[in-house]
């Protein structure tokens, strides 16, 4: 029932004694049993010397603000990095395959690679968290990525491989899983700015031919996955970012809102689960199959303003505005992103309409300020309480990240972790947010 109802239906007598009697101390919100509590990092992103990807080729090219290196070394670490995490009441841990270490070239599988993952996972179950395991988080293979990666016409193929082959080793160990990160982010920064491999810039045709590559090698896996596993829980973590126009008074501000919100937010999801891809006035296609999301994956961090700047397709995305001459915007992290905590309420309650479980696979702030970061989770956890009173399926939050991290082309001055990581020393500080979220975690109420 939510809060609103609940009101109109409380007769007053009721409302008056609760002022009274002892209720009304404990009346906060409550998660549900059994929801998943923890954090999420990726492989290149935190495991170091990642060295047979295109990521790390890409950053020696000098591309980015710094290279990865060591990174926060969690590849030998892991296990210190998951008692901590434990110690924090940590019922869960979203990590993702290398796949540069599993399949180190074309059809040759690493022992080692499948070794280490199988140790992950044992070491999340030993110490009682639930593997959520992404099969793809933007790196790949350097011998693929020189065939040509998701450009490649065989991709779907060697995604479908490579899924059946980890489905198989770990299925029986992990239910919860994450076919692709972000799909439409990677179309974007790799095809259309530029920032990220394969570093294309406005190529629309081949964003769109890589989305929808994407797509159809997330249906394959979804069945390579439930073969292994048939109560396996498959979705992709679609990262979700608010939209508004920068003249709310502007028709055309206003429709490349609704082309954003189109493309950025709900084309993919739409795909998979209505079993066709639909590009307006564009393109359109059937996927093999429609129903491939077991529940929705969501990564939430932030709202853009949007100015139109014509009538082609780049005009109707339009631009980005610098939102300076926003005086009612929120404030803004180290990254420059606004802190828009309605934003989440927004997408969980709009993904809703899917019918699925909702797993907030997302969700953090890049700062120096510790206690912006715990400013920065009471709120969102806030409205992801909000949207469970009123009803929304979530079954768990997973804040990025556990540990700091290489932050793709920012480098490493983004400080996202619950815990911090000296990159001199590879020591580990547990932060107050974290502690503070432990409490959460341990009494499951808000
Ligand atoms: C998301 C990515 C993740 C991390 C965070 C900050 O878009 O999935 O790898 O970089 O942003």
């Amino acid at each position: 029932m939510s809060a609103i109802e609940h009101e109109a239906l409380a007769p007053e007598p009721v409302a008056h004694e609760a002022h009274e009697g002892p209720g009304i101390h404990s009346a906060n919100f409550r998660f549900p049993n059994g929801f998943l509590w923890g954090g999420a990092t990726s492989s290149h992103q935190v495991e170091g010397h990642n060295t047979n990807s295109d990521w790390w080729a890409w950053e020696q090219s000098g591309r980015v603000a710094e290279p990865s290196g060591a990174a926060a070394d969690h590849y030998n670490r892991f296990r210190h990095d998951f008692d901590l995490a434990q110690q924090l009441g940590h019922t869960a841990q979203r990590f993702s395959l290398e796949w540069s270490r599993i399949e180190t070239s074309e059809g040759v599988w690493s022992r080692e690679g499948l070794e280490h993952y199988s140790q992950v996972i044992d070491a999340l179950r030993e110490r009682g968290m639930e593997p959520v395991v992404t099969v793809f988080h933007y790196t790949l293979p350097q011998w693929l990525a020189d065939k040509g990666g998701l450009e490649h016409p065989e991709f779907e193929r060697y995604f479908e491989r490579f899924t059946a082959r980890v489905a198989a080793e770990y299925g029986t160990r992990v239910r919860w899983w994450i076919t692709f990160n972000e799909p439409v982010v990677q179309a974007f920064k790799g095809w259309i700015l530029g920032q990220w491999p394969p570093g294309k810039m406005n190529d629309f045709a081949a964003a769109l031919r890589v989305m929808r590559t994407m797509l159809r090698s997330h249906v394959k896996a979804y069945h390579a996955l439930h073969a292994a596993r048939p109560d396996a829980m498959v979705s992709v973590a679609k990262h979700a970012l608010a939209l508004s126009p920068c003249n709310p008074k502007s028709r055309l501000d206003r429709l490349s809102v609704r082309v954003r919100e189109y493309l950025f937010n709900n084309l993919f999801l739409d795909a998979l689960h209505t079993g066709a891809l639909r590009v307006p006035g564009l393109f359109w296609e059937r996927l093999p199959q429609a129903q491939t999301l077991d529940y929705i994956g969501l990564n939430y961090y932030t709202r853009d303003f949007v100015k139109n700047t014509g009538f082609s397709l780049p005009g109707l995305l339009g631009n980005l505005c610098t939102l300076e001459h926003h005086g009612s915007i929120g404030k803004r992290n180290e990254l420059g992103w606004e802190i828009y905590p309605e934003g989440m309420a927004h997408f969980l309650k709009s993904y809703r309409r899917y019918g699925k479980p909702i797993l907030i696979t997302e969700n953090g702030l890049p700062t120096n300020r510790d206690d912006d970061r715990w400013t920065f989770l009471f709120l969102h956890l806030w409205q992801v309480a909000r949207a469970i009173d009123e009803g929304v399926p979530i079954v768990g939050y997973l804040h990025w990240s556990l540990l700091d991290n290489y932050e793709w082309a920012d480098g490493f001055k983004a400080r996202f972790g619950l815990i911090g990581v000296d990159y001199a020393t590879q020591e580990r500080t547990v932060r107050d947010s974290a502690r503070k979220l432990a409490d959460v975690i341990l009494r499951n109420e808000l």
